[in-house]
């Protein structure tokens, strides 16, 4: 809303962002901005050709929208928390100064990102105007979400956000859970992607063609399985979350498709847990392999 202030403003995301993907058309229906989706790939980049190409170049004939804003999401969620190098948040940089266009980041994962490329957020955030920045997911604080810009951004965002319904008072007891979770961030989010590696890697060694995954691409703190029939993504969920009382633990995962299943690390999660996780997965799967229907559930 801050980037894209006049009508008849559009801009470039990706068709997999979560702005685009995950927010009601949020960008049009109350921000009033054209949104243009550009084609993502699988390791959560915009294809740079394509970004380029659906500039509008032409405004401002009469015919064309005024192309204003990229937003970039790293790590990208819905590809399964995969990070945008440096170089690459550079090189959208350029397109971007190129045509006077502002960058925003959706950093919802910023400290993901900055663990798995061995950078400072600040290195990342410096290729781009503003950044977003939540508290509540890995990080683990109860609610809370940063936004952070220029002096003369952050003024207009608290306009937009007082007009949106976001202006709060006597916020400072979230803001100090807040800011816990920004003390631990470094640390928890480090052992997150060990986790999320551990249990690729297991889900790999396990070799059962109704689960899979590839542990090359855990970049951060996701997993992403890809199912096969008979079992979908979302059975696999249901059984996953199932019977905790019996098997000790009931693991919540998020069905993208009937194909594919995600799985993300965060604070409340340990190494013991991702293990535990990895029992029940077998549970499941053993169930599916021999038809069974009450196997003898893992223990805790
Ligand atoms: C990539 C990404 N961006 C933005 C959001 C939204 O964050 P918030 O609910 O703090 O606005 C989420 C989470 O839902 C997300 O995964």
């Amino acid at each position: 809303m801050v980037h894209c202030r006049d009508r008849g403003s559009e801009v470039l995301a990706g068709d997999e962002s979560h702005i685009l993907f995950y927010e009601q058309g949020s960008v049009a229906q109350v921000a009033g901005v054209f949104p243009r989706a550009v084609q993502t790939l699988k390791d959560g980049r915009l294809d740079l050709k394509d970004l380029e190409s659906k500039i509008q170049h032409s405004y401002p004939d009469v015919h064309f929208a005024q192309t204003c804003l990229i937003c970039l999401e790293n790590s990208h969620n819905r590809m399964g928390g995969r990070v945008l190098p440096l170089s690459y948040m550079k090189e959208v940089r350029n397109v971007a100064d190129r045509y006077g266009l502002k960058i925003h980041l959706d950093g919802a994962r910023l400290f993901n990102a900055a663990e798995a490329l061995g950078a400072e957020p600040a290195e990342i955030v410096r290729f781009c105007d503003s950044v977003s920045l939540c508290l509540s997911k890995g990080l683990g604080a109860p609610v809370g979400a940063l936004i952070g810009g220029k002096a003369e951004f952050i003024a207009e965002a608290r306009r937009a956000r007082k007009l949106l319904g976001g202006g709060m008072r006597q916020a400072g007891v979230l803001a100090a859970a807040g800011l816990v979770a920004l003390k631990h961030a470094k640390d928890n989010v480090k052992l997150d992607h060990q986790n999320a590696k551990i249990f690729a890697k297991a889900v790999q060694e396990l070799a059962c063609p109704l689960c899979t995954t590839d542990p090359s691409v855990v970049d951060s703190n996701m997993v992403l399985l890809t199912i096969t029939e008979p079992l979908s993504g979302q059975e696999l969920c249901d059984q996953l979350c199932a019977d905790g009382q019996r098997s000790g633990v009931a693991v919540k995962a998020l069905a993208f498709s009937p194909w594919t299943v995600r799985l993300v690390w965060h604070r409340d999660i340990s190494t013991e847990d991702t293990l535990k996780a990895l029992e029940k997965l077998k549970w499941v799967l053993q169930k599916y392999k021999t038809g069974a229907t009450q196997p003898e559930a893992p223990r805790g």
